[in-house]
């Protein structure tokens, strides 16, 4: 008898692994004066495209932060693919072979061009000068600038910046994507196009991308959106987008 089985369902019955898991997790500043997060917990699966949400001010770039290790809960724990991330002894190394960041502000270094901008994670591997010129302009390539190798940021437009970004943040090819408001400081037309470069590298590479915007036109195109409000997770909701591919679970 012939199977009758809905064919967007993956052959494959396992769930994605989860890759990036928050329990319980708080964030203090100012000697507990300041409650960023009050108590989150999220899993975060394999090749999930994921959009944070939340007024200002509402925990979304502390939480990006804790899931990039570039800052540590006061309580509560933050694991990556089952290993708690606080035993981990060298966060600086962890960071660099498995997040890419990118920012709202670019954050490229102003006085390297775009070629070198994006080597700068590569010092960490070890590839030598050839190769991480050829990767870097592949890169470049990849994210539509290989005309622009030799400009400095200063030459080159929002959109262009964000583009090296994005190429910079794959430099060491990570499994994980962090962007925080990639598209805040871009006109509509740029900031729709990162957000096509960003489908792109994720239909692409496979990576997990967890992507925090003010903005529901550039949430919308996320597998699912987590929405925050004063420290603590509002709604996590699968979007409309991706449900019907998603196998009943
Ligand atoms: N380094 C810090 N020192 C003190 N307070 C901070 C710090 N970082 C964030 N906060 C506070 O934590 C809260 C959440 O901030 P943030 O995560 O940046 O929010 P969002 O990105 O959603 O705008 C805010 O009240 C903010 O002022
Ligand atoms: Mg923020």
């Amino acid at each position: 008898m012939t199977t009758t089985a809905n064919p967007t369902t993956s052959p494959a019955a396992q769930p994605p692994a989860v890759v990036l898991e928050l329990d319980n997790v708080r964030r203090e500043f100012d000697d507990g004066h300041v409650l960023a997060l009050r108590g989150v917990s999220m899993k975060i699966h394999d090749g999930e495209f994921v959009a944070i949400m939340g007024a200002s001010g509402s925990g979304k770039s502390t939480m990006l932060s804790l899931l990039g290790a570039l800052d540590v809960p006061s309580s509560g724990a933050i694991s990556f693919r089952g290993q708690n991330v606080a035993e981990l002894t060298d966060l600086a190394t962890f960071r660099a072979h498995n997040i890419g960041f990118v920012f709202q502000a670019f954050h490229l270094m102003p006085t390297l061009n775009a070629i070198e901008n994006v080597q700068v994670p590569m010092f960490e591997m070890p590839w030598t000068v050839r190769e991480r010129q050829r990767r870097a302009r592949e890169l470049l390539e990849a994210v539509g600038m290989s005309h622009r190798l030799d400009h400095m940021p200063t030459k080159l437009s929002g959109g262009e910046r964000q583009r090296v970004a994005i190429a910079r943040s794959l430099a060491n090819e990570p499994s994980i994507l962090l962007a925080d408001e990639p598209t805040g400081n871009l006109d509509s037309r740029s900031a729709a196009q990162i957000m096509d470069l960003l489908h792109t590298v994720h239909a692409e590479k496979k990576n997990t991308i967890v992507l925090v915007t003010h903005d529901p036109a550039v949430a919308s195109h996320a597998d699912r959106i987590v929405t925050m409000k004063d420290g603590l997770i509002l709604s996590d909701e699968r979007t409309h987008r991706k449900s019907s591919e998603k196998s009943v679970s």
